[in-house]
This record gives structure tokens, sequence and C-alpha cells, in this order.
């Protein structure tokens, strides 16, 4: 952060306090911190409190309070290596959104072409308005980079997911902007969890997938600057912050929102354990106990890694295969058959392997048959060997795996 241009725009919101906190953290990093305030902010926190935070005038006013600026909106653009906007309001997201430009902050940030990072905060009811999350999309198609707010106790006395991430979380996300990863500029998808297929509305086939595999690559990538589309079936985790996140129940719905978004990520990380086969006619109400035994018709499901497979064009496609004999042989088998750059092999009933567990232990199997045998380790770990190949590939450097 040494040296670079910090521009902060406060908005009216009660959380604007914390953002003192976020100036002064990031002028402590080596920031160069400018503060632009709506009116309203400015009725939550003196101007005057970040002056003396940053050191430098605080601007509020379009027309004469900017002393050291000629064109003040111009100016603080041209200032700014990154603006950061906290707390977001509703009505700044919707003013962002659709390009209306009647103050010094939202003029500011139209004339500007950094990197734009937004941490909104209001009632949850407002965040969860169809308007506010259409405004959300808009921005975030446009590359705007939204962190997502947390859940808690509101200052409108209500509770729920609206309120600002710490401060130490904000600033993470400025630095993260000036921080190139090995996977800063690309799109990741990641697929997670277990997909369930209903037999009636009561009753599903499933499998014992916890998402945790998925959920640590989904970190990896975004830890390695990506940005990251995680795509789960059923898991009881709390997926990571700051990516687009699509929960998903049966493998059909998996298909239809990977391929929503193929055609847009450098990398598709196929972990989730998708169901082979689907109840060929789920019963609409929930199946009454009579006979001694049921019979369910099964048909298979689609394989969306195959058709992946199929499609692709300069995507990498890993795939992942749980197995439980003839690892490396099966394993292998898959990589051919979807096409894949590589697949990580898994036992799932090795002690310290496969579903559920903290730890894992894989093999990555390479186009051309190289293999790589990793110990066990946890999943966390193995994601980042896992994102760190898919960042070489993407690279265009050759792997050259060891042994
Ligand atoms: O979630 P955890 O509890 O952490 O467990 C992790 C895990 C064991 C689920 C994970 O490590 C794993 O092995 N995931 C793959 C599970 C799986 O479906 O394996 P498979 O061998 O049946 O499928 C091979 C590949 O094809 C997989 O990448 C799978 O996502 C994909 N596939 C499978 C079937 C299908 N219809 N469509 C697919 O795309």
């Amino acid at each position: 952060m040494l040296n670079k241009n910090i521009l902060i725009g406060v908005t009216g919101g009660i959380a604007a306090y914390k953002v003192v906190e976020v100036a002064s953290r990031l002028k402590k990093l080596g920031a160069n911190v400018r503060v632009m305030m709506t009116r309203h902010a400015a009725e939550f926190v003196a101007p005057r409190t970040f002056q003396e935070i940053t050191g430098n005038a605080v601007s509020v006013e379009m027309f004469g309070d900017a002393a050291n600026f000629h064109v003040a909106h111009i100016a603080l653009a041209d200032f700014a290596d990154a603006i950061l906007i906290a707390p977001a309001t509703a009505n700044f997201l919707g003013k962002a959104a659709h390009g209306i430009a009647d103050d010094l902050l939202t003029t500011t940030i139209l004339a500007s072409d950094k990197p734009l990072i937004v941490a909104p905060a209001m009632n949850t009811k407002m965040f969860a308005h169809p308007a506010t999350q259409d405004n959300l999309r808009i921005l975030r198609a446009r590359g705007v980079k939204i962190l997502e707010p947390a859940t808690g106790e509101l200052a409108c006395g209500t509770s729920g997911k609206g309120r600002l991430p710490e401060p130490v979380e904000i600033c993470a996300a400025v630095e993260k902007i000036f921080a190139a990863g090995t996977l800063t500029g690309k799109r990741v998808l990641v697929t997670a969890g277990g997909t369930v297929e209903a037999i009636d509305p009561v009753r599903y086939i499933g499998n014992r997938s916890s998402g945790r595999m998925g959920f640590a690559i989904a970190q990896a990538a975004l830890n390695a600057g990506a940005d990251v589309v995680l795509i789960s079936g059923k898991s009881d985790l709390a997926p990571p912050k700051n990516l687009t996140f699509v929960k998903v129940e049966s493998a059909t719905q998996m298909r239809e929102a990977v391929l929503k978004h193929f055609d847009s990520v450098d990398a598709v990380i196929m972990s989730a354990a998708v169901a082979d086969y689907r109840v060929k006619n789920p019963a609409a109400q929930k199946i009454k106990k009579s006979a001694d035994t049921l019979t369910l018709e099964l048909v298979k499901n689609p394989d969306i890694l195959r058709e992946l497979g199929g499609l692709k064009t300069s995507q990498v496609l890993v795939g992942f295969a749980a197995e439980t004999q003839n690892i490396l042989e099966y394993a292998g088998k898959k990589l051919v058959e979807k096409n894949l750059d590589f697949i990580v092999a898994n036992d799932v009933t090795a002690a310290g392997a496969g579903f559920g567990v903290a730890t894992n232990i894989a093999s990555i199997i390479w186009r051309g048959g190289n293999v790589e045998n990793f110990p066990m380790m946890s999943k966390d770990d193995l994601a980042v060997k896992i994102v760190e190949r898919v960042a070489e590939l993407l690279g265009g450097r050759k792997f050259f795996p060891s042994n």
C-alpha cells in the first residue's frame, strides 16, 4: 500500500463511524488517504474527524470547499489509484448503477476509471430488496468489487445481513487490489458439495459430500486473486465471502448454473459430488408406507464435466475422481473421457481422505500420464496445490511434475 492513493467515499449510514478506522488503518499501511463525503454522511461523522486522521482536507460540497482542487471531482478522480465507498447506502448503489451524478461523490466515481470497491451497509430488507440486488448485479457486471455485508445486529434494532464488514476486512480487500496474485484477472468456477435428487417432497437421494474440499478450493482461488464463482450443492458450510455464490440442489440445476457461467471463466474445478442418476418420476406428494418393498426407477443424469470437455475452448478443466478401488486406473479413464487438463483422484474409503473430513489424500494425474502423489494434508493445503497448478496452466507455462 506504500504511497498508493486511496480515495474513500463515505455515504450516509450509521456505519460511517467504522470508516474512521478504515482510513486510519490504510494510512498506517502507507497509503495516501483522501476522504469525500455526502452531506448525509457528514451528519453521522464530522468531516474534521477524517481530516485529522488522514491529514488531508475532506471534500463534501461540489463547489467551494475543495480549496486545493481546481475542478474538484476531476481532481479527486485523478488522485485516486483506487476508490473505496464505505458504507455504501442503497441510495448510492442505485445512483452508481445508473450513472446518476448529483453530488461530489457520485460525480467523482463517474469521472474515474480506477478500481472501485463498494462496501454496502444497510437494513436487511433494504439489502434484500430486488432493486438493491439488481443494482449490485449491474455494478458487479461492470467490474466493481462488492464486499458482502456481514450478518448480525443492526443499528436499526433488527438482526440480519447488512452490517458493514470489519475495518480489517475492508482494508484487506483494498490491499488485494494492489497485490497481484497468480490468478489476478482470471475467473475461476468451482463446484462443491453434493447434489440431491428428489424422491418425493420429503425424501431425496444424496451423498456424503460436505462441501469442504470445494469451499477450500474457492478460498484458495480467491486468495490467489481470482474472481470466483462457487456453485454448490448441499453443504452446511458458510461460503467464503467476496465471491459469486450459487446454491443448487439437483445435478440438472448444477448443470444449468455451470453452463451459464462457462463461457465467461478461465478455469473450472469440479469437486462437487454429482449424482449419476435421478429418480425418473419423483412423486408430487409424500409416498405413503404400504407395500414391503418400494422400487424407484432411476435415469442417468447429464455428465456435466464430460459436456464441458466437449465445449471447452481455452478453459482449463479440472475434475475430481471419488474412487473406492483401482484409483489411478479409474481416475485416468475419467481424465481422458472428460477431456480434462488434470484430475484429482482420492480414495474416499481411506482414513483421513474423502467425504466430510478436514484432510485428504490425493493424486493428480496429468494428461500424458504423469502422476503426482501427495501425502495426507489438510483440504486447505491441497486446494492451494490445485490452484497453483491451474495458475501455471493459465500462465501458459507447462507444469512438469517432479516424479
Ligand atoms: O465435500 P467433501 O466432504 O470435502 O468431500 C470431497 C469429495 C470427496 C466430494 C471430493 O474430493 C471429490 O472426490 N469430488 C468428486 C466427487 C465425484 O462426483 O466423483 P466422480 O468420480 O463420481 O466424478 C468424476 C468427475 O465428474 C467429478 O469432477 C464430478 O464433479 C464430475 N461429474 C460427475 C457426475 C456427473 N453427472 N457430472 C459430473 O460433472
